[in-house]
């Protein structure tokens, strides 16, 4: 591993990789988020005389995942990476919602530093545990000189915070990068790069309006299907929403009666997105599209993007 002379800071949250099981033959009957990180950090004899500092900022399973949680975070991310003595930091987090906290994060802090995301598809207590050499390629990547922007590292992979997806539920190689491919791999300690490193302007006052909202826009994802109608979103149109992000099929089709809804709420000061609900691929934006599209966003990546739309300019009342 490249040793850098600034130290890198280590946010916990919590995950799998900070999980135990009664039984160490058992990689899923297990609780997630019970392990301190300097517990999990102690049992690395790889990171020994290396400059990290550690913080647990949360110790949640990451389905639980808040506004308060990633609230938290970007905070303590923004604390950070102001400071000149840290080259990086390292995100211990949980697989499950890891693609929506790293483009959260990307959007709101866009940091020329490197904030690296790891976790964990078994949780500590297994025979042959993937936390520890996680954690290890990940302070490799917030060591890196050059390194930049919002990323996951998992199973030596580094996936950029915009591509990123959960792919699989059981695998240790759990993420894709899908069409866009991975910025590289991890390999003993160094960077083996086949792309850039994710770019991007952070939003003037963003981390700030993030800190003092409350309570978030109210954004939901429902899904177009055989059969999909409008009922639901009729509910939530009654009941108030702010955003809906509409998982389309295909290049964003909606099934007409859904379709119906969605409009007249978009016409009710409803902000709508549509994103594909297909694994790979974009939506390919046609002349006389009615309803705007997320590109090449998944639904949960484009719920964040409209999130944060209605937090830099809130609907009116
Ligand atoms: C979680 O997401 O916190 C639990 C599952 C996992 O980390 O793999």
């Amino acid at each position: 591993m490249q040793v850098s002379p600034k130290k890198i800071v280590v946010l916990a949250t919590g995950g799998t990789l900070a999980g135990i099981a009664a039984d160490p033959g058992d990689n899923i009957g297990y609780r997630a988020a019970q392990l301190g990180i300097d517990q999990v950090l102690a049992a690395i004899p790889a990171l020994d005389g290396l400059a990290i500092q550690a913080e647990q900022v949360a110790q949640i399973d990451s389905k639980d995942m808040s506004f308060e949680v990633w609230r938290a975070l970007a905070l303590r991310c923004g604390h950070w990476l102001g400071q000149d003595d840290v080259a990086g930091l390292v995100i211990t987090h949980g697989t499950d919602t890891l693609e929506e906290t790293a483009f959260f994060l990307q959007s709101v802090l866009a940091p020329a530093k490197p904030v690296v995301l790891t976790a964990a598809m078994r949780p500590a207590t297994a025979l042959l545990a993937d936390g520890p050499q996680n954690i290890v390629d990940a302070v490799a990547v917030a060591s890196t000189p050059g390194a930049s922007g919002v990323v996951a590292v998992c199973a030596g992979v580094i996936h950029s915070a915009f591509d990123v997806a959960k792919q699989h539920s059981y695998r240790l190689d759990a993420f894709t990068s899908g069409d866009a491919g991975v910025i590289g791999y991890v390999e003993e300690g160094r960077v083996r790069l086949s792309r850039d490193w994710p770019a991007g302007t952070a939003q003037p006052g963003l981390l700030d309006a993030l800190a003092a909202v409350a309570p978030w826009p109210w954004v939901e994802i429902v899904t177009s299907h055989a059969g999909a109608g409008r009922a639901v979103i009729d509910a939530l149109v009654a009941q108030g929403i702010d955003g809906l992000v509409v998982a389309a099929t295909g290049n964003g089709t909606v099934h007409q009666e859904m379709e119906m809804a969605v409009r007249e709420a978009q016409a009710c000061g409803v902000k709508v997105l549509r994103a594909t609900r297909c694994a790979q691929g974009r939506i390919l934006a046609q002349p006389g599209d009615g309803l705007p599209d997320a590109g090449a966003l998944s639904p949960v990546k484009a719920r964040i993007a409209l999130l944060l739309e209605l937090l830099r300019t809130p609907a009116p009342a």
